[in-house]
């Protein structure tokens, strides 16, 4: 099973210490694994954070996985796991056979970067500049699209997940943002099968807070298309 316990992805809420539990408990029960996947959980803008899934298994069943995609640049194509120990060297000899393992300099530079204190300082910053464009986010949706959508809850990360009322076709509003030059993404794109939900993902790691007011906006102007 693959989870994103601190911040779904896409929908953004965190799963609480029973669910957690019961996961562990069922994982137990049928012998099964649990991939924990921590995506954005360094960017979290409220009280301190659940235990992670890593944390509470008391039987190496958790694979916990990370990335630097997120806390600094996805061109780096870095991450990490944190495995039980019986499955490392596995892990090692799938990794090597997929391709030769992670670039050996940028490892190396990113060991340095880590070591001198610097990705620590670049997540804070980071995390203050974030919950500000969240901030933004969320009264401008307010102000423009009160009434018409529902903000998610979400205590972490890099996008807001919304969803849509008066079942307006969350595709098509997407196609029109675009068309306008507001980036988003349909939950659709997450489904598998039939969509459970009209919504879309307001990403916001890449866009000041500067220009998030006409960019919803914009989007308020496109649903009022639809
Ligand atoms: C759910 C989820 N997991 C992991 C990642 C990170 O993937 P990668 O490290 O391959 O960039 C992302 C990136 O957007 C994500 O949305």
């Amino acid at each position: 099973v693959c989870v994103t316990p601190s911040h779904q992805s896409p929908l953004g809420m965190a799963m609480s210490l029973p669910r957690r539990r019961e996961l562990l408990n069922w994982a137990a029960a049928r012998q099964a694994v649990v991939i924990e996947d921590d995506y954005d959980g360094e960017f979290r803008f409220t009280a301190r954070p659940l235990d992670a899934l890593k944390t509470l298994d008391r039987d190496g069943r958790v694979f916990y996985v990370g990335t630097f995609s997120k806390s600094m640049l996805p061109a780096l194509r870095l991450g990490y796991v944190v495995a039980p120990a019986w499955a490392r060297e596995a892990l090692v000899a799938a990794k090597h056979a997929s391709g030769l393992g992670a670039p050996a300099l940028t490892q190396a530079a990113v060991a340095d970067f880590i070591a001198e204190g610097h990705l620590l300082r670049h997540v804070r910053r980071m995390r203050t500049a974030y919950a500000q464009r969240r901030r933004v986010l969320e009264q401008m949706l307010g102000r423009h699209l009160g009434g018409q959508v529902d903000v998610l809850p979400a205590i972490a990360g890099l996008h807001l997940a919304i969803a849509l009322r008066n079942g307006v076709d969350a595709d098509e509003l997407t196609r029109r943002a675009w068309a306008a030059g507001v980036g988003v993404e349909p939950l659709s794109r997450y489904w598998v099968g039939e969509v459970g939900m009209q919504g879309l993902v307001l990403g916001y790691g890449g866009i000041s807070a500067a220009r998030i007011p006409e960019a919803v906006r914009r989007l308020s102007r496109v649903l009022g298309t639809l």
